[in-house]
């Protein structure tokens, strides 16, 4: 909800920043965007193009369809290394680097953008990928070998190349090391989230619709925790309302707008 006492956003906006101890900024798919990461929804094109999203990034999808599905994130891993991070991306990496130990990034992304930006700028935010990462790979079950105090687990890069990998001793397949739908984020992930979240003063939302949680609540655990809390997308999200201010727009050009003169 659009909050008419700030008739200058920016720069009541900056002054925030300016004075802020800590700041947490929580993203979603529209960060990526404007570098060519197409959304979860507009990733489902020519062969996925019919399939319900449940279909592709669950457990279930994947089991049902192994192949189909490890096609599918191969598709999105080819197009997360070919991107590059975007104007909003390093204004967020510049901005921590000035101010190192700042900020934290939440993000609900799994490609490595955030990070990629931050090697470049100099390191200075936390990033916490809430959501695992693309280009990491995990066994889908369990290691039977892991059972054994005496054994060690079988080691994911000594998979057999497939669609998907398989372990060449115990026949596990691997799949990709995101978060999929049902499934729980790891506990410390949230738990910093959480930590994060209620301990700042200022909270960005970035490019997210906020419908996917547990990370769309970090927007109200910032706002009753004090914080000033603000949106930027290009379109309304579903947690307009724990906003302070919303500001309409894409990432790429208001964050360098508001980070890069402080
Ligand atoms: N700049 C800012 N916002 C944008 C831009 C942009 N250039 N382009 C799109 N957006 C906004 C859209 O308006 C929308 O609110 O980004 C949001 C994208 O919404 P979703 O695709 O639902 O992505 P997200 O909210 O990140 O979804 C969360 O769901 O798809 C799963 O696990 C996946 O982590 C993802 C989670």
């Amino acid at each position: 909800m659009r909050d008419r006492r700030y008739a200058h956003p920016f720069r009541d906006l900056r002054a925030k920043l300016q004075d802020a101890t800590s700041v947490c900024v929580l993203t979603g798919a529209g960060m990526s965007a404007e570098s060519g990461i197409p959304t979860f929804r507009d990733a489902q094109t020519g062969l996925w193009a019919n399939l319900d999203p449940m279909q592709l990034a669950s457990e279930e999808g994947f089991r049902a369809d192994p192949q189909r599905v490890w096609d599918w994130y191969q598709m999105r891993r080819d197009g997360v290394r070919q991107a590059e991070p975007n104007a909003g991306h390093v204004a967020l990496a510049r901005y921590a680097a000035r101010h190192p130990g700042r900020m934290t990034i939440l993000t609900q992304n799994v490609d490595d953008l955030h990070q990629r930006a931050a090697a470049r700028a100099g390191e200075g935010a936390r990033i916490v990928a809430l959501h695992g990462s693309i280009l990491a790979d995990r066994w889908l079950d369990a290691c039977p070998r892991g059972e054994d105090l005496m054994r060690r687990p079988c080691e994911p890069a000594r998979a057999e190349p497939g669609r998907p990998p398989r372990c060449p001793d115990c026949g596990n397949r691997l799949r990709p090391g995101v978060v999929w739908f049902g499934e729980s984020l790891d506990y410390r992930d949230l738990t910093a989230a959480e930590e994060a979240a209620s301990a700042c003063d200022v909270m960005l939302v970035v490019g997210t619709s906020g419908s996917v949680w547990p990370a769309a609540g970090l927007a109200a655990r910032a706002r009753h925790a004090g914080a000033h809390v603000v949106i930027l997308n290009t379109q309304a999200s579903e947690i307009d309302d724990e906003a302070h201010i919303v500001l309409t727009g894409s990432a790429a050009t208001l964050l360098p707008r508001l980070l890069d003169p402080l």
